[in-house]
């Protein structure tokens, strides 16, 4: 990107983004911001190449410079790799084999799930299922698939996220702050990232593992490394609810 090619607006433009771009220049920085953005994407399958700790430093720093209320910084960040992310990947592995009892900490889904989102995240999953060409029946190739989760997805680096439990929700969304920019910050860097909720499931496992302080509570984990390009399950590219349905604009007219 070249600060160079910023061009200045019109602050009263009222066009879409798309007659805006006809009048902006492809290589304006704005653009290619929002293009970067939008490129990000979860990647399930990694090459066994090492991620140095220095970058994974760097990354961290940046996710930090996330803004959160108070400027209260919540949430923790475990990195693993090697044999400390292999004893936990073991014990998860494990534990999803013999279907150990789920001890969520906190309800990341609404429960139940409406009609409505749960179209979404069935959507999500058959487009997943579907690059691997697995059957919406075929449940033991499903379950496999799920399995990955356990193993980080074969990730280099695994982080588990934690969160201080006397937060309340919204320092919930100021480590999701954190989060994005952790995984934007990853990818300016050549790394490539998947969010891990699944990890969320055994979370009495992962503190005994890691012999977290009992005051904090497993948010997620992510799955970090470089992205193994042939993978078919790195080339799924997930869909979005149109403008429309998550805004409403007034006084603009
Ligand atoms: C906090 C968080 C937790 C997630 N947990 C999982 C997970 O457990 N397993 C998984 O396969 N994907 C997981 N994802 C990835 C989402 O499914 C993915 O972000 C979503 O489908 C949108 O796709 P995209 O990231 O490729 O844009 C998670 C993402 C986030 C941000």
């Amino acid at each position: 990107m070249n600060p160079q090619n910023i061009k200045n607006r019109d602050n009263n433009k009222t066009d879409t983004d798309d007659e805006l771009s006809d009048h902006m220049q492809l290589d304006n920085l704005a653009f290619e911001i929002d293009a970067f953005i939008k490129e990000r994407h979860s990647v399930r399958a990694y090459l066994p190449k090492r991620v140095e700790k220095k970058l994974i430093q760097t990354v961290l720093r940046t996710a930090r410079s996330a803004p959160s209320g108070a400027n209260l910084q919540p949430g923790k960040f475990h990195v693993l790799t090697g044999a400390s992310l292999l004893e936990l990947v073991n014990a998860l592995q494990e534990a999803h084999k013999c279907d150990r009892p789920i001890v969520e900490e906190y309800s990341y889904f609404p429960k139940p799930m409406p009609a409505h989102l749960k179209a979404r995240q069935r959507a999500a999953g058959y487009a997943l299922y579907e690059s691997l060409n697995i059957g919406r029946r075929d449940i033991e190739k499903r379950k496999a698939q799920f399995a990955r989760n356990y193993a980080f997805f074969d990730a280099p680096v695994g982080i588990v996220v934690t969160i201080e439990r006397a937060m309340g929700k919204g320092c919930f969304m100021d480590l999701g702050n954190t989060l994005m920019t952790l995984l934007l910050s990853a990818k300016a860097h050549g790394l490539s990232t998947s969010g891990l909720g699944a990890l969320a499931n055994y979370a009495d496992l992962v503190h005994s593992v890691l012999n977290l302080p009992a005051d904090e509570m497993v948010v997620c984990g992510i799955a970090m490394g470089y992205c193994d390009e042939s993978a078919p399950e790195n080339n799924v590219k997930t869909t979005r609810i149109e403008l429309e349905e998550y805004t409403s604009f007034r006084g603009f007219d």
